[in-house]
């Protein structure tokens, strides 16, 4: 199984190489010696992570290449529906966005505040437009182990908050962690993973760096690390240990009810460490929560701008979803509307990000993947958490289910499959 596809190395400067995939050339950052024209090689994210013998990237491709154009063909059909209609003022202001021109905050908010039917359903058919037309049909899929749920932070709406005594809590040793990474890298073929935790000291920076440096030594993937606010050595170590991205939210841009929320964090120090992993030279995955407790539209006008704002290569917004052992037990949970909303704004406004449908949002509605990738959206996660641990790892109330990793992949790609994309990461 496979989640990206080989390309060929067709020039190389420096630390750059060209990658050719069935004639659409990608630059990715190689950091492999010896690497040379003419190899095969899986990149994921912008950088090299595997090499593929000629024999092994041959037989994928062979089995990729028809598939790999009647996939974009269903996109194509998918995505030229007839746009639906709506007012004039709407009409007009998709127009403005598809074309590239930048809208203003009113314009954005305008958007944000659409409670209309018509008008929702263009504005997400637009979105799917513009993913289409930047970056055609490929779909990240990235592989998350949730490896403890033990947090030293309080965060009024998290399952795992230190204050929640009635979690099961547990911790992987890193002879797990590098097993479960294995797995995935090697029997599922996952190319990039997502290594995530609550803030869990018990990791010293030698346990985490010792568990990147092991995974990076079995196998080629891009590691993501979503550990919290470890500080910045923290970081830096863990880059000079092979880690290549950060996924670390923001929360919500509103410094008040970051406040409010995250008893003793301040939202300013939150954004430093964002930016200094960013300076570090990770790729950065943030972004924020949908529908908390006292969030206005422009809050969230402004959570997407500020992931524009820090760079970030993956955007992750997501829906709060009241979690009975937390202080917001009682909240009202937000919209699947209001986060495709957000998507598909974010989508008008960085029309080559990578933008996720999280897991969250598909325990509110189980085809909310779909619709999210049909609003603009193009990556998901699948969670490979091994067994007990992962259903310990409750950050919000989930649907209880007995699927297997097999079972989540399986019915991943099918969706995919369905919507005419491809599971791939084609690089930068
Ligand atoms: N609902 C939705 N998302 C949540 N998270 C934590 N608690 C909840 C909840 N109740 C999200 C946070 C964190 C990510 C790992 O999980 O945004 O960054």
């Amino acid at each position: 199984m496979c989640y990206a596809i080989p390309g060929r190395v067709v020039e190389l400067n420096d630390r750059v190489a060209v990658v050719d995939y069935f004639g659409e050339h990608r630059k990715v950052v190689n950091e492999f010696d010896n690497l040379a024209v003419g190899d095969y090689v899986y990149a994921q994210g912008g950088f090299v992570v595997q090499r593929v013998s000629r024999e092994a990237a041959e037989e994928t491709l062979e089995t990729w290449r028809e598939a790999f154009f009647e996939l974009q063909k269903v996109d194509e059909k998918l995505s030229n529906v007839n746009p639906p209609t709506a007012g004039k003022d709407f009409l007009e202001l998709m127009d403005k966005a598809s074309l590239g021109r930048p809208l203003s905050s009113d314009e954005i908010l305008r958007l944000l505040g659409s409670e209309d039917d018509g008008e929702l359903k263009l504005l997400y058919t637009t979105a799917n437009l513009m993913r289409k037309r930047n970056l055609k049909n490929s779909c990240c899929v990235h592989g998350i182990i949730e490896f403890s749920n033990h947090c030293r932070r309080d965060c009024a709406y998290c399952g795992i908050r230190q204050g929640n005594g009635s979690l099961p809590r547990y911790r992987m040793t890193v002879d797990e962690i590098v097993d479960a990474a294995g797995e995935a890298v090697n029997v599922h073929g996952f190319k990039a993973l997502v290594l995530q935790s609550g803030e869990d000291s018990w990791y010293s920076i030698e346990r985490l760096t010792e568990t990147i440096r092991r995974i990076k030594e079995e196998c080629g993937v891009l590691i993501f690390m979503s550990v919290g606010e470890r500080g910045r050595e923290c970081y830096r170590r863990m880059y000079e240990a092979g880690a290549r991205g950060v996924l670390l939210r923001f929360e919500t841009s509103n410094r008040e009810l970051y406040g409010r929320f995250h008893p003793g964090g301040k939202l300013s120090d939150r954004l430093k460490l964002i930016r200094h992993a960013a300076d570090l030279g990770y790729l950065v995955a943030t972004g924020s929560l949908i529908g908390l407790p006292g969030q206005t539209t422009e809050d969230l006008m402004n959570d997407i701008l500020l992931t524009k704002e820090l760079g970030a290569e993956m955007h992750s917004f997501g829906p709060f979803i009241p979690n009975p052992d937390t202080p917001l037990a009682g909240a009202v949970p937000s919209e699947v509307d209001s986060v495709l909303k957000v998507l598909a704004v974010s989508r008008l406004l960085s029309p080559d990000a990578k933008i996720l449908v999280t897991t969250a949002l598909e325990t509110l509605d189980p085809d909310a993947a779909r619709m999210g990738l049909l609003a603009g959206a193009n990556s998901l996660m699948i969670k490979l958490t091994p067994g007990e641990y992962g259903k310990n790892y409750a950050l919000y109330p989930g649907i209880q289910s007995n699927k297997t990793t097999e079972d989540r992949i399986t019915e991943t790609l099918e969706l995919l499959y369905s919507l005419g994309r491809a599971p791939t990461d084609l690089g930068i």
